[in-house]
């Protein structure tokens, strides 16, 4: 089993994702950290303790940082999202349980310690708490087995910008000293979570299938998702992207992607702000421009079996985790 921290900042594909990792036996969801992004980091929190909390699941939970490490603080998109980043619930049942009393970074740095060479940590948001953590622990890279992120693109075109992907972009400096860590390190960008769509329709009957506010909580932000993707692709039908979901995917089936490995580098600043870059060709020696050779590499997911992964994606949810 991968025992897994997940960073996360959710967000309706972040919750599909949390959905997934609690239906699927091969992974031990530890604890949740979380971060602005999608929403501010207190909506967040108390996203992540609902989720968890409707499922029936006590999974600790530890806020993280509200703003980035160094740009100005933008404005959370209620618009993919909604306004409580479940997609406007129109309303929700009452649930026990609050945030730790440690910060994400203090919770990653304490589970990494306690439990050496262990930890996957799938980071799912902007990457403030993982940059901080590296700040409070400079050998963490040594003490988790590896990280997983959806962030970032390579030959894709981005999705805030022309080059820019959404958690990237949201912390650019943060991202940078993430890619240039040194750890295990797999990037599950837009690359490959613009080849896998999910329907509406799919997480209707999910919802249909459990009945249970847990599944009907992630089928009407779903549709709200959906909304926004449909009209600003109409040919992709009353779907959306499963993003964060990916991952997840990654971590239990990674022969459904290709990879390959570089170093990669993030744009801090100006019209490419937020940018990924790939060194494909590998032998890139001018560090003057940033590209000392031995750098640490980046596992970039280049591909995907699209179908595979949706039919695991609906095999995991439609299982009687929620039972
Ligand atoms: C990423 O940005 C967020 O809006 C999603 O939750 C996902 O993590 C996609 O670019
Ligand atoms: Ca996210």
């Amino acid at each position: 089993k991968h025992k897994v921290i997940f960073d996360t900042d959710p967000g309706v594909d972040d919750a599909m994702a949390l959905y997934f990792a609690l239906a699927h036996p091969d992974i031990d969801l530890i604890g949740i950290t979380t971060t602005f992004g999608n929403v501010t980091v207190e909506q967040a929190t108390i996203n992540a303790l609902y989720l968890t909390r409707i499922a029936g699941r006590e999974i600790p939970v530890a806020q993280g940082v509200p703003v980035p490490f160094a740009k100005a603080p933008g404005v959370p998109p209620a618009f993919i999202h909604g306004a409580d980043g479940l997609g406007n619930l129109p309303s929700r049942v009452t649930v026990e349980g609050k945030a730790e009393e440690r910060s994400a970074a203090e919770f990653i740095v304490d589970m990494a310690r306690k439990h050496p060479g262990e930890i996957t940590l799938v980071a799912v948001g902007p990457l403030g708490n993982l940059g901080l953590a590296l700040k409070l622990e400079p050998k963490l890279p040594k003490l988790l087995k590896q990280v997983v992120l959806m962030a970032g693109t390579v030959d894709e075109p981005g999705n805030v910008s022309p080059v820019a992907e959404a958690n990237v972009w949201n912390d650019p400096d943060a991202a940078d000293l993430v890619f240039t860590a040194g750890w295990d390190l797999t990037m599950v960008g837009l690359d490959v979570t613009h080849r896998v769509v999910l329907m509406s329709s799919f997480f209707k009957r999910l919802a249909e299938q459990h009945k249970h506010v847990a599944m009907d909580t992630l089928s009407h932000a779903v549709n709200f998702y959906s909304d926004f993707y449909s009209s600003i692709r109409p040919n992709m039908g009353h779907g959306c992207f499963g993003h964060d979901v990916l991952a997840f995917v990654w971590l239990v089936a990674p022969e459904m992607f290709k990879t390959k490995s570089g170093r990669v580098r993030v744009a801090m600043d100006g019209i490419a702000n937020g940018q990924t870059m790939m060194d494909k060709i590998g032998t890139i020696p001018y560090p003057q421009a940033g590209w000392e050779k031995d750098k640490p590499e980046t596992r970039v997911c280049m591909e995907v079996d699209a179908k595979a992964c949706e039919n695991l994606i609906d095999q995991t949810l439609s299982s009687g985790w929620l039972l």
